[in-house]
């Protein structure tokens, strides 16, 4: 088993090294690890965000454990510097399309929910967000000089029918594994590549009659995520709606620190990051919380490499960490014991013992 461990920038590094840590403990000799830089750091080591070596390295991996990227100034200079560029052309790269981000709420973390228990009391559902398409990608791009000789800035959102099809029979496949819903986020009143969205997702759906399906605009979707989320079971989006809806739906389980992801296509490579960014203002206190992290670390086993029961595992002593009453900064909470992101990551390998 190849494991490509990609840090990143800021906390990026601090929860990515336990994840590792955890994943050593479960996998033992089993695994081989390789560690190299993207983004920022990838920047600084080879002058770009995507390091050329780095690609091949993820290329000849099973899987890639991925912290995050990104810095101060990101929404200025050159793009192609960008730190996120790194982790965008990785995605793509690799034709990694679905991105799968559960928003599972953890018992433990009920009064740390931003909504009231009983709205998301035994909250589960699914953002699969399609990865490599949409106004992320599209072409034209870029800040142009118009006939008046001043700036204007352009972006395309732009989805092939083929790009629809495979993320929407993803998501009609994943709910057959659940509750059998899916809700199909897009903005079909007032955009044409949205209209083929929902016009071929309703075709795919024809394929699953057992599969409940319905659709949103974004708007309204975000209102109900935040109203009653407990009607979802799976959320299927474009690319960028999916990247703010999936941060909010962060929020109803605690702490975006408590989102793990993958993202994965046709065969078993993945690539497993949490949903939460560099957070530099934290960077180096041992203050991030790492679950999310963890978690990821579980979704690998179980996507890249089939091992159910090491996953569940992970989840399990994650799930008693939290019942023993340990708590970093964003999930704290009266009468429990704050720890910081080593104590956190350590107690989670402590109690694989247990679980
Ligand atoms: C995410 C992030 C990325 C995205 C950034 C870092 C490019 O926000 O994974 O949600 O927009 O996809
Ligand atoms: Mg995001």
């Amino acid at each position: 088993m190849k494991i490509a461990v990609l840090p990143g920038d800021g906390i990026g590094k601090e929860v990515t090294a336990q994840a590792v840590k955890v994943l050593k403990a479960v996998l033992g000799n089993a695994a081989e690890f390789t560690e190299a830089p993207i983004g920022g750091e990838g920047v600084k080591a080879a002058g770009v965000p995507l390091p050329r070596a780095t690609l091949e390295l993820a290329r000849r991996s099973d899987a890639i454990l991925f912290g995050a990227v990104g810095g101060p100034g990101d929404e200025s200079g050159p793009r192609h510097l960008r730190p996120g560029l790194g982790l965008l052309t990785l995605r793509r790269e690799l034709g990694l399309f679905a991105n799968f981000r559960p928003a599972f709420l953890f018992p433990e973390l009920i009064g740390a929910s931003s909504l009231k228990p009983e709205l998301v009391e035994g909250l589960d559902l699914i953002i699969l967000r399609e990865l490599n398409g949409d106004i992320y990608y599209g072409e034209p791009r870029g800040i142009m000089v118009n006939a008046e000789g001043k700036r204007e800035g352009v972006n395309t959102m732009r989805y092939s029918e083929f790009e629809i099809e495979r993320i929407a029979h993803m998501a009609f496949r994943t709910a057959r594994d659940r509750r059998r819903k899916v809700c199909s986020v897009d903005k079909a009143n007032v955009l044409e590549t949205m209209q083929l969205w929902r016009e071929t997702v309703a075709g795919v759906g024809k394929g699953y009659p057992d599969v409940e399906l319905t659709h949103l605009f974004v708007d309204a979707a975000s209102m109900q995520l935040l109203r009653a989320p407990k009607q979802f079971d799976v959320v299927v989006t474009p690319n960028m709606f999916g990247d703010i809806l999936s941060d909010a739906a962060a929020m109803l389980t605690g702490s975006i620190g408590m989102l793990p992801s993958a993202s994965i296509g046709d065969g078993n490579k993945g690539l497993y990051e949490p949903v939460h960014g560099s957070a530099p203002d934290i960077e180096g206190r041992n203050l991030a919380n790492p679950l999310a992290a963890i978690l990821s670390a579980a979704m690998l086993l179980r996507f890249s490499f089939g091992r159910k029961d090491d996953a569940a595992r992970i989840e399990r002593a994650v799930r008693a960490v939290l019942a023993g009453g340990l708590r970093t900064a964003d999930i704290s909470q009266p009468g429990m014991k704050s720890v910081g992101t080593v104590e956190m990551g350590e107690a989670v390998v402590a109690a694989l013992g247990r679980v």
